[in-house]
Order: C-alpha cells, then sequence, then structure tokens
C-alpha cells in the first residue's frame, strides 16, 4: 500500500443552535482566522445537521445559522479566502455521515464523554442522532480529505473517533484513501470556563446568561457580566502555579491573553499584585474593545439577509464540488453500484 500525501486542508464547524460565545470565539473562531490567513485552503460550515440532534425551533434556527455566518464574517472570515456554507447545503455529510454509522464501533460511541454530559441520566430520551453525532462529525470532516481540524478541547475526544473511523476505514477496505486528520488545539482560549463556575465549561446552554459572554451583547452587558465574574478575595499572583486552586481568577487571566494575544505567562507578570477591583476593569475595557465592533458588524451584516444566503449558498457550491468526487469514490471502494 502506497502512503499518499494529502494536501493540507482545514475544516471545521459551529453549531447554529445560538448565543455564540467568547469560548466559540476563542477557542475556534478566532483561529479559523489565523489558519486563513496561512494559506492553507479552508473550510469552515454551520453545522445545522448538528444542531437538530435537540430539537430546534424552526425559524430560530434559519435566524442562528444566518447570525453564526454573520459572526464568522464580523470576527474576519472572507469568503473570497475561506469557504463558508451551512452543512445541509451539501447532502454528503449526511451520505458519508450514515457510511461512517456502519464503520464506527458502538463500543467507541459509548466512550463519547460528550454524549454523557449531554444526556445526563436521560439518555433513553435523547435521539439516535445524538448519539450517532460523532460519525456525522467525522464525515463533515473527511468528506473533504481534511487534515487539519481547529476546535476547542472539548472536541479532541471527537477528532479522535474521526481518526480511528479513517484508519478503520482504510484497513477494512485495503485502501489509504482517507487522511488521519489532526485536531489542532492550541493558545490560551481552547478551555474558557463559565464565569459563574470555574469548573465548568462556558456554554451557549447553560441556564444563566451572566455565566457567558455573547459575541452579540453589548459594550455595557460585556462589561457588567466581568464585573459580576466570581472571584476570590486574594490578590492576583506572579506565577500562574499559584493559581492552580483558582479557577476562576485562573480563567479571567486565560481570557485576558486569548483577547490580547498574549501567553498567560506574560499576562500574570504584567498585572502581578493587583486585585480583581483593579484588574476586572483592565480586562473589561478589553474585552469590549475587541468584542463590542464585532457585535456592531453582526448586527449590520444582519441587516441584509439576502446577502448572507447567497454567500451560503456559493460557498455550498464550492464545498459541494471539492466533496463530491470524494463521496463517489468511496461508494465506489465501498462496491455500490453507480450508474447514473
Ligand atoms: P459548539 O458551540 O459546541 O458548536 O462549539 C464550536 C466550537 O467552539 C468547537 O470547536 C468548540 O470546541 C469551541 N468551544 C465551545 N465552547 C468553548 C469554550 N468554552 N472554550 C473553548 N472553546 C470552546
Ligand atoms: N461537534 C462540534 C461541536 O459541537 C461541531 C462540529 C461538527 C465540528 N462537525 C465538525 C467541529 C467538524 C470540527 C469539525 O462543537
Amino acid at each position: 500500500m502506497s502512503k499518499t500525501a494529502f494536501t493540507p486542508r482545514v475544516f471545521s464547524g459551529i453549531q447554529p443552535s445560538g448565543n455564540l460565545t467568547l469560548g466559540n470565539y476563542l477557542g475556534a473562531v478566532k483561529r479559523f482566522v489565523e489558519m486563513q490567513e496561512s494559506g492553507i485552503q479552508t473550510i469552515y460550515c454551520m453545522v445545522d445537521l448538528h444542531a437538530v440532534t435537540v430539537w430546534q425551533d424552526p425559524e430560530k434556527l434559519r435566524h442562528n445559522t444566518r447570525e453564526l455566518a454573520a459572526a464568522y464574517i464580523a470576527c474576519g472570515l472572507d469568503a473570497e479566502k475561506s469557504i463558508l456554507f451551512n452543512q445541509s447545503q451539501v447532502s454528503g455529510h449526511a451520505e458519508l455521515g450514515w457510511l461512517f454509522s456502519c464503520v464506527a464501533r458502538l463500543g467507541w460511541m459509548n466512550r463519547m464523554t460528550q454524549f454523557k454530559d449531554k444526556a445526563g441520566k436521560n439518555a433513553e430520551k435523547m435521539s439516535l442522532g445524538l448519539y450517532a453525532y460523532p460519525a456525522l462529525m467525522a464525515a463533515d470532516i473527511l468528506l473533504y480529505h481534511t487534515t487539519h481540524v481547529p476546535v476547542g478541547e472539548d472536541q479532541k475526544q471527537h477528532v479522535e473517533l474521526t481518526r480511528d473511523i479513517a484508519a478503520k476505514f482504510n484497513h477494512d477496505y485495503k485502501t489509504d484513501f482517507f487522511p488521519i486528520p489532526e485536531p489542532v488545539i492550541d493558545g490560551a482560549g481552547t478551555r474558557v470556563m463559565s464565569l459563574r463556575d470555574g469548573s465548568k465549561k462556558m456554554s451557549k446552554s447553560d441556564p444563566s446568561d451572566n455565566s457567558r459572554i455573547n459575541m452579540t451583547d453589548d459594550a455595557d452587558t460585556i462589561a457588567k457580566k466581568i464585573r459580576k465574574a466570581k472571584t476570590d478575595p486574594e490578590p492576583l499572583p506572579d506565577n500562574l502555579d499559584a493559581l492552580k486552586d483558582r479557577p476562576e481568577a485562573r480563567n479571567l487571566i486565560n481570557i485576558y491573553a486569548g483577547l490580547s494575544d498574549q501567553k498567560p505567562e506574560a499576562v500574570i507578570a504584567e498585572v502581578a499584585g493587583q486585585q480583581f477591583g483593579q484588574f476586572k476593569p483592565l480586562l473589561a475595557d478589553l474585552a469590549v474593545a475587541k468584542l463590542a465592533p464585532i457585535g456592531d458588524e453582526m448586527a449590520r451584516l444582519m441587516g441584509d439577509v439576502a446577502e448572507i444566503d447567497r454567500i451560503l449558498g456559493k460557498g455550498a457550491d464550492r464545498a459541494a464540488e471539492i466533496a463530491e468526487p470524494i463521496l463517489a469514490k468511496t461508494f465506489d471502494i465501498m462496491g455500490m453500484v453507480r450508474s447514473r
């Protein structure tokens, strides 16, 4: 078996389920933009087929998909440089997702911690799609022969499952057709925590709006949420080790580092000795300076929904052009007759 060299290609996606957060921005979108500028082909998706693994109000899903597209663009993604589209407009995702659900093993799916977290004690009442979703995510990635997948820390296990699916497919069909993609998880923002509880991930779905900063929050709301963020009475130390048991403090340092493009080590050296009464206003100013213009631009873009839909349609055409021969070859490898 010869080893195929794959051209580097980036793919990532975010669910259009509302409330894009600072965690999505620092963990994902900001890094999507950096990769767009690196010269590699980049494909970024609004994964609406994933969103419906839990019930979505149809009007809200349509709105949230367009709003996520607006967020991508407002954060610096450029539809000329990157392929931007919503997943359901390229049918190959669902088709390859089915094929991969026949490659993935139940034992592998049973180890997925995100399903356990989301389903909790109610697993019996969850949709089959929520359980099967990592096979669809593998299809999203491999449909484009993707080599690099920028994601936050919480998606690492799903990218590893994607690697297992690619390797098993290649092994079972004695081929080297699919690449083994690499997760790209780096920077200070790979795991942004809740502003109310430093042991919980900042999440779109947290019932408390004060636990997160939404990309649509205005300047006053951003500043207020940071002022109210849970902290402790100690001043900031001069090294990160001393923050080991202070998750809320560590989280604010990480957020500052992510927003200012610095390493957390450099931030802690700069703010050593400060009380939160001093540090929080600095962080609030920085967050407002970085995020408020993005929110404003999103609102402006949402004023022309037809233009957003045009961008998504064109992106889907370009994505389908890459996906179709890869899907056709997959069917062929598996022995499906193709005669039309
Ligand atoms: P989701 O909102 O679950 O569709 O996540 C979209 C992307 O944002 C994925 O790459 C996640 O890993 C990333 N992400 C979501 N929440 C966070 C967080 N709190 N910190 C860092 N990255 C996150
Ligand atoms: N599962 C990811 C999340 O919930 C979103 C996602 C779907 C994704 N398909 C993907 C991320 C492919 C990267 C690549 O955050």
